[in-house]
């Protein structure tokens, strides 16, 4: 949808200036962190940041920019890297801070819910889960700086969704604002409820287009008794595959991790970070990070079926973390890989999912397809195997620095991204697995989705955002 929206007047900066207060606002040459792109591709703009406190303050700016139809992007860590919070073709948009909505309102370990607004750091939702006996398992590197509506609102995934599910599947109840004020309250704590249409699942995931979410009721779960972190050498990721399903169904449903990462990864991962070491003597073409959380006594079970998988050949060496900096180890080969892809000079860095069965043949499929691009492009495969959520990231050739290599292949960038796109449909995936479409993949959504996929979507926008404000150019065009 590109209604294009009117430039904010000055009366209307001034209104909102004076809803949100002293200390609520930032004009745009104070406001360089919201402008900016984790993975530098992009550079965001804006007329003014507004920071509400309340679920008030929100709906009355909501409802000024909607009558001035002025357009409003919600903004939540800045973490996501679809440039779903940045207005990259415009500096009129107000961009709305949920930051200094960051109290968790309450915490019921009876009801096995959490009430706590947009702005929390995901983070601070798991200390405040920690400090009642209780845990949020919604898990990513970015933890420590995104926030739970930004979560929400992209139905983030991560690395506990083997076991957990997704950002939706953690949330019973949201508050949020429509674009032109109304507030919708729906935070009960109800396990059933099927009063007609669920909007809370329509605004998870809409990215900020249908309305902006200011509270959640997430489910929090008690904490597992024992924790299991083990790392495996093993030779193919079809191996990974049988592993995982050889170990749920002797461990039952304690599987709450698992990562797959290949020797050319944790190469990289190890150059940029010399003290994160792999604990093996030996390399193996790929390997398997597996958590298991459960009941007292899964550690000995742990053991004796990776021993189990080792006689029948399924893995070839593997390692259970002793203590919790062993595991902090292990999980941080695996987190610093995005990191250590960005330094080494990423030029694709790709999100889409197929069915786990397909998970073999699609890597296979991807590779060869960016080979086509070009022979000697270096990829390294790595991500949630359990989810059939591959990230692929895609180098220039050894030796080439990612600038020179760009200047001399123009239009390397696009291709390598349509190829793996059409790698994954052919696979019957998804082109985007977790990190949404965003400004980035609206081109990608608009040809592979249906005729009818896209009307709907459109008709709902139409729906509940008929001015078109609400985070305009994200998802659809
Ligand atoms: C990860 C991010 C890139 O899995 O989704 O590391
Ligand atoms: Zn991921």
């Amino acid at each position: 949808m590109n209604s294009p929206f009117n430039p904010p007047t000055t009366t209307l900066i001034e209104a909102i200036k004076t809803v949100v207060g002293d200390g609520g606002w930032k004009a745009p040459n104070d406001a360089a962190r919201y402008f900016s792109d984790p993975r530098d591709r992009f550079t965001g703009a804006a007329c003014l940041v507004a920071l509400p406190r309340t679920t008030a303050q929100v709906s009355e700016i909501l409802r000024l920019c909607s009558g001035a139809g002025a357009a409003v992007i919600p903004y939540g860590g800045g973490t996501g890297v679809v440039a779903g919070q940045l207005s990259i073709d415009s500096d009129q948009a107000v961009i709305l801070s949920l930051e200094r909505m960051n109290k968790v309102r309450s915490i019921a370990p009876e009801d096995g819910v959490m009430i706590a607004e947009a702005g929390c750091i995901l983070e601070d939702i798991h200390n405040t889960a920690q400090q009642h006996g209780m845990m949020f398992p919604l898990g990513m590197a970015s933890q420590g700086s995104c926030t739970i509506g930004g979560n929400l609102a992209t139905n983030a995934g991560g690395i506990q969704v083997v076991r957990h599910g997704n950002a939706r599947d953690l949330c019973l109840g949201i508050e949020a604002v429509l674009a032109n004020g109304d507030v919708i309250e729906d935070l009960e704590p109800l396990r059933k409820d099927n009063t007609g249409y669920n909007l809370r699942h329509l605004l998870i995931g809409s990215e900020g287009t249908l309305g902006i979410i200011t509270a959640a009721t997430l489910i929090v779960k008690p904490v597992d008794p024992e924790t299991v972190t083990a790392l495996c050498a093993i030779n193919t990721p079809a191996d990974a595959l049988r592993l995982y399903h050889r170990l749920a169904r002797s461990l039952g449903n304690s599987i709450s991790g698992l990562e797959l990462m290949s020797d050319f990864g944790i190469g990289l991962v190890s150059g940029h970070f010399p003290n994160l070491t792999l604990p093996f003597a030996n390399r193996t073409p790929w390997y398997l990070l597996v958590e298991a959380s459960g009941r007292t006594g899964l550690r000995d079970d742990v053991e004796q079926a990776l021993a189990g998988c080792m006689e029948d050949d399924l893995l070839t060496d593997a390692v259970l973390a002793e203590s919790e900096g062993q595991r902090a180890n292990l999980w941080a080969l695996r987190e610093n890989t995005p990191e250590a892809n960005r330094l080494t000079g990423a030029i694709c860095s790709s999100d889409t999912s197929v069915a786990i069965s397909k998970v073999e043949a699609f890597i296979d499929a991807a590779s060869a397809a960016v080979k086509q691009v070009h022979p000697d492009l270096r990829i390294n495969s790595y991500g949630h195997i359990g989810d059939g959520n591959i990230h692929h990231n895609v180098f220039p050739p050894e030796g080439m620095e990612k600038p020179a290599f760009i200047a001399a292949n123009p239009g390397v960038i696009d291709a390598v991204r349509n190829a793996i796109s059409e790698a994954t449909v052919q696979c019957g995936g998804s082109i985007s697995a977790e990190h949404g479409i965003g400004r980035l993949k609206t081109d990608d959504l608009q040809h592979y989705a249906s005729a009818a996929k896209m009307e709907a979507m459109r008709a709902i926008k139409r729906a509940l955002d008929p001015k078109g404000i609400l985070n305009p150019g994200a998802v659809l065009k």
